[in-house]
């Protein structure tokens, strides 16, 4: 069986080929820069950019299943781009593509499914990982967390459980057909997270709440468009829908183990806080 992992020099990819590898799956792991990431010695790694469809196509011969990342952007061309892919890939003759959405979904979702492959779609919520883009530096630096809406609540996912099931999907059969709701093992707010990196490194950090101002700038600063800053860092968090805060038995229900909790995620990445 050979596996072609999109994404693989990131968070999710890098536990998928990590789970892969060690079940001994011939892996192929797509990146636009080879020797960027230090990926295990029989890892095959091979050259592409999900932006240009054309580039994957010599890496999808041979290839029964194909593990994709959609990105957050829902336009129009990211579409088009997305269905291209979804065409190569069918032409290309892979029985099988597990795909990674958005919480909310995409519209790429139709052209799977009529595809007359194999599907399986995961749509995890908040990753637990995004705790390091948000607060490690203040926190390493000056021992504070500056979170807009400390107290919002958000099952985030540990990266390796949404790994877990992709390779469950990918390598067994029995998940042709579902999209998986993935969400980790409890709510979170910012000020529980706070309190459990804190015990963890055994160093207090102050909470200094920001506006929604401040936070709208640091974001615009960080080069994120107004429409991803209104949606996913203002509105999900001072109102977030109920599918974002509610717990899921999904990850034990297809992978036998109960949910990583943010416990373990922190003891894995104190170093990162230290
Ligand atoms: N963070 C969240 O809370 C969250 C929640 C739900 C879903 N997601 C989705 O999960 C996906 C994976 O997230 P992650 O955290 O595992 O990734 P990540 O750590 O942010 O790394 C991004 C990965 O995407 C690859 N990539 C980006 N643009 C690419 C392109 N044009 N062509 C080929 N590869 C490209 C990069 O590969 P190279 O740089 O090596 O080319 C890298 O492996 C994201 O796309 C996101 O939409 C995220």
């Amino acid at each position: 069986m050979t596996i072609l992992v999109t994404g693989a020099t990131g968070t999710v990819g890098g536990h998928i080929i990590e789970q892969l590898n060690n079940k001994g799956v011939k892996i192929k792991a797509l990146s636009r820069s080879i020797g960027k990431a230090k990926l295990p010695a029989k890892v095959q790694t091979v050259l592409g950019d999900l932006d240009k469809p054309e580039t994957l196509q010599p890496h999808l011969q041979d290839v029964d299943s194909l593990f994709l990342i959609t990105q957050s952007d829902q336009s129009d061309a990211k579409f088009l781009t997305n269905q291209r892919i979804i065409q190569k890939t069918k032409e290309a003759k892979v029985q099988k593509i597990v795909v990674l959405m958005d919480v909310e979904g995409n519209p790429i979702e139709e052209v799977i499914k009529t595809s007359r492959m194999e599907w399986t779609i995961l749509r995890p919520i908040e990753f637990m990982k995004n705790v390091l883009y948000d607060w490690v530096e203040s926190i390493q630096k000056e021992g504070i967390m500056r979170p807009a809406f400390p107290d919002s609540l958000s099952a985030r996912i540990h990266e390796a459980d949404i790994a877990t099931v992709a390779v469950k999907a990918l390598t067994e059969e029995g998940h042709h057909k579902k999209t998986y709701a993935l969400t980790g093992p409890e709510a979170l707010t910012p000020r529980s997270m706070l309190k459990q990196i804190s015990e963890a490194i055994g160093k207090p950090i102050k909470l200094i709440e920001m506006t929604e101002r401040e936070v709208k700038t640091e974001w615009k600063n960080k080069g994120y468009d107004e429409q991803f800053i209104n949606y996913f860092i203002i509105e999900m968090r001072k109102t977030p829908p109920k599918q974002t805060y509610t717990v899921l038995p999904t990850i034990e229900q297809v992978t036998g183990k109960p949910a990583r909790t943010f416990a373990q995620w922190v003891h894995e990445n104190k170093h990162h806080f230290e």
